[in-house]
């Protein structure tokens, strides 16, 4: 399972990077707003900031929402660097980007993904990655991990090389979930990813073996 890191926070990046575990890193509009990473040039300067700090796929998103815009700024995107994977909404428009994109060999993420069959178009038009959002489905009450459920198991039946990507995880259980599922990526903030680590029985067991340690070379 690859672990991207839903931020364009460049310390969190590079101390999830630090660690070893980080496969490839995800934003979007919000995200960047959220930093203060603001005006077209900085914002596009900022992805090769990512880029160069990650081994993997960085995405980023087109702003537009009809079809020519698209593809200009999806083209200029992936001019940036080759570890960028254009992100496009799964509208119509979206569809209709992704399927130009893929015959170009430009990667796709497709985002806003809230059903089913959404994810299916995507990977009907040859999305590299669809992304499941699943903190925000929880948040109206729909179970936004058995959408991840039905993905995984969809494309498995039926061969699908789109990598499923779930994203607005909130959790370090929504992460051992996804692992249970079987889902391709997972992206999250780093502190979710860190609680993976977290279990009070290491802490004791270390505790203790250290004091055994310590008594035994002591005496
Ligand atoms: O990757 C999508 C993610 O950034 C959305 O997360 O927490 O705003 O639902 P959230």
């Amino acid at each position: 399972m690859k672990f991207f890191l839903d931020t364009p926070n460049l310390e969190q990046i590079q101390e999830a990077q630090s660690l070893g575990i980080i496969d490839g890193v995800t934003t979007n509009p919000s995200l960047m707003a959220k930093e203060g990473i603001t005006g077209k040039e900085n914002i596009l300067n900022h992805y090769i900031k990512i880029c160069e700090l990650v081994d993997g796929d960085v995405s980023a998103e087109v702003i537009s929402t009809e079809y020519e815009g698209m593809i200009e700024e999806g083209e200029k995107l992936a001019a940036l660097h080759p570890q960028i994977v254009v992100k496009v909404p799964v509208t119509k428009n979206g569809i209709k980007a992704i399927k130009y994109f893929s015959t170009k060999g430009i990667r796709t993420n497709c985002t806003l993904i809230f059903a089913p069959g959404q994810a299916l178009l995507a990977a009907k038009a040859g999305a590299s990655y669809v992304s499941p959002f699943v903190g925000r489905l929880d948040d109206i009450s729909h179970d936004g991990l058995l959408l991840v459920e039905q993905i995984v198991d969809a494309f498995n039946y039926y061969g699908f090389e789109t990598q499923v990507l779930a994203a607005s995880l909130r959790s370090t259980l929504h992460i051992v979930r996804c692992m249970e599922i079987g889902t391709d990526v997972v992206t999250c903030p780093l502190k979710p990813i860190l609680g993976l680590l977290d279990h009070p029985l290491t802490d004791k067991g270390l505790k203790q073996f250290l004091d055994d340690h310590n008594k035994a070379n002591t005496l």
